[in-house]
């Protein structure tokens, strides 16, 4: 029998991986792309979040949105892949699919009284039309992106904004999130850190492990 969580108040979930599906814009055109679709998808993304940390540790930020731009035009050209579909790439990244479980999710945790928020390196543009588009927008409390400090994830700035804005310890907050370096940062922080793996990876060596290992979303209800 899985233990239950106690003294949580707040859940929060990372955005992209966790509650969007980043996959899913290559997936959409993936017959434009080729067989190599989810290659690609795999080095823009980490293409992405090397920038992210890049960027932090020389101190030059530039948005989410940017960074995306920026490494979608490497990775089209580390895959040869025909700069005429960059466009629609960036109109699919701006429209991910959401889980289908992050709604239930959500109302459960609504209806026993616990907050929740967003916690993503997303603009706060971007975060809103991926929740407007997935008709959840009232079931956040807040939507936090690191636009307010400009300073990437894993940074223990970025986590402390969650306990400022609720006004809560970090041991109050549940964290999720399908990457396992934002586990662990969230973890170091003080979160008790949750570990979505939907894709069977193996998890970091960096000294935090998560309080548990979840498929998908839906198992969070049985631990809180
Ligand atoms: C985010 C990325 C790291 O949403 O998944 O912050």
């Amino acid at each position: 029998m899985k233990k239950k969580f106690s003294n949580i108040k707040v859940c929060a979930f990372d955005a992209y991986g966790t509650c969007f599906d980043i996959n899913s814009a290559a997936e959409t055109i993936k017959n434009k792309i080729g067989k190599s679709w989810l290659d690609f998808s795999n080095t823009w993304r980490t293409t992405q979040l090397e920038y992210t940390w890049l960027r932090t540790l020389m101190k030059k930020h530039a948005d989410f949105w940017k960074i995306t731009k920026d490494s979608l035009n490497y990775s089209m050209k580390i895959h040869n892949i025909n700069t005429k579909y960059q466009k629609e790439l960036l109109s699919l990244y701006k429209n991910l699919s959401v889980y289908p479980e992050l709604k239930q999710t959500l109302q459960e945790l609504k209806r026993k009284k616990i907050k929740t928020c967003i916690l993503s390196n997303g603009t706060p543009s971007l975060l809103k039309h991926l929740v407007n588009n997935a008709n959840i927008e009232n079931l956040f409390d807040s939507i936090i992106s690191i636009e307010k400090i400009k300073i990437y994830k894993p940074d223990p700035k970025v986590y402390k904004l969650v306990t400022d804005r609720f006004k809560c310890k970090p041991s109050q907050v549940c964290f999720l999130s399908s990457n396992s370096w934002d586990v662990v940062g969230s973890g170091l922080y003080g979160f008790q850190s949750i570990w979505v793996n939907r894709a069977n990876k193996i998890f970091d060596n960096l000294d935090y492990y998560p309080k548990a290992t979840f498929k998908n979303l839906y198992e969070l209800n049985k631990f809180i």
